[in-house]
């Protein structure tokens, strides 16, 4: 985003920049390099990404508005399929992120993800053959408002910018989902980063979510939040193993080991509740619903230096990392609906 771009690059990389569009790109690839490659994203700077991305992929991706945030911004998703524009009976995915507002990573691997299933769909034949049968679903910015009150006011802010009414502001959107609401690890108190709004699903953002999630009724989610490098799978709101506790903990060891696999980077896989017991997040509420693996994923970095801050140049190779984790899920979602049909 324009904000660190400052920063972040000194004026002689935009000399590098404009030679490589008169010289030729360095890694010879066709066209020429994505802009924002690399960047954080402004919600404005999503937005057009997304509409892009849809616009460049006619027939494989179709962007749409799930709701409306409490100041009006539109939630977009990014639907990918073939013969996007039909509701066809293949296995739903869903990649979500942008939850908590400073988690700003957890924007950029979901939107890097849908970029490169489209911008790979015609010369990767593992990439086709996923987006063929599946229906994928990217949405990466649940809470716009909050994310753009972390990029122009607050750095730190968590909540969405519900007025409380009592000078506060904000719910935490990942205690407003309804399964177990007002449980262990919430908080009731308008002043609290973990407040969960005055009942369950107050908040127009995870209404959105929760129509949407009834709505295709995926085979599995992702859920993107940041920062300690776990794998994280239900229940969060009890200690008490769930009722697929040996599938979600084979399927999270799998996420944490491809990982690993790409940059030698350790994610730990473990149940929600050893991190912390918290109630009233998505994945609790998902698994609940339709008992289908729901996994909150909490992105790099490991530890609270450089926390919530991770640097312009962690964002492609926590995409990366995450990449084939991502891949593996859909391919798994196809085959469990292949095994039921
Ligand atoms: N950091 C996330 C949050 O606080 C993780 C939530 C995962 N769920 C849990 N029960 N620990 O919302
Ligand atoms: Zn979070």
């Amino acid at each position: 985003m324009t904000v660190s771009r400052k920063s972040t690059y000194p004026f002689w990389t935009l000399i590098l920049a404009l030679a490589i569009v008169q010289f030729g790109c360095p890694n010879g690839g066709g066209g020429l390099p994505d802009p924002s490659a690399g960047l954080y994203h402004t919600y404005a700077e999503l937005d057009a990404e997304m509409h892009a991305l849809a616009a460049n992929h006619p027939g494989l991706a179709q962007i749409s508005s799930i709701g409306k945030s409490l100041e009006g911004r539109d939630l977009w998703a990014l639907k990918i399929s073939d013969n996007v524009a039909s509701n066809e009976d293949e296995a739903d995915v869903v990649f979500v992120g942008g939850h908590h507002a400073r988690e700003w990573i957890s924007v950029e691997v979901p939107l890097m993800i849908a970029q490169h299933l489209l911008e790979n769909y015609a010369s990767d034949a593992s990439v086709k053959n996923l987006v063929d049968q599946s229906e994928i679903w990217i949405v990466p910015m649940v809470n716009p408002d909050g994310h753009n009150y972390s990029v122009t006011t607050d750095r730190l802010w968590r909540k969405n910018r519900r007025n409380n009414g009592d000078g506060t502001f904000g719910v935490d959107l990942n205690r407003n989902y309804s399964h177990e609401w007002g449980g262990p690890g919430s908080s009731g108190s308008t002043y609290s980063e973990t407040y969960r709004g005055p009942s369950p699903f107050s908040e127009p953002e995870t209404q959105a979510v929760r129509d949407f999630l009834q709505q295709q009724a995926p085979k599995a989610l992702i859920s993107y939040h940041s920062y300690s490098q776990l794998v994280l799978y239900p229940w969060g709101h009890t200690n008490s193993p769930a009722p697929d506790e040996a599938l979600l903990r084979q399927m999270a060891v799998a996420i944490a080991d491809a990982i690993r696999a790409v940059h030698n980077v350790s994610y730990t896989p473990e149940q929600s509740s050893e991190l912390y017991l918290a109630s009233g997040d998505t994945t609790d509420w998902l698994y609940a619903l339709l008992a289908v693996p729901s996994f909150t994923i909490e992105l790099r970095p490991r530890s609270s230096s450089p926390g919530f801050e991770l640097p312009e140049n962690q964002i492609v190779p926590t995409f990366e990392e995450n990449l084939p984790a991502a891949l593996n899920l859909i391919d798994w979602a196809i085959q469990q609906s292949n095994v039921t049909m």
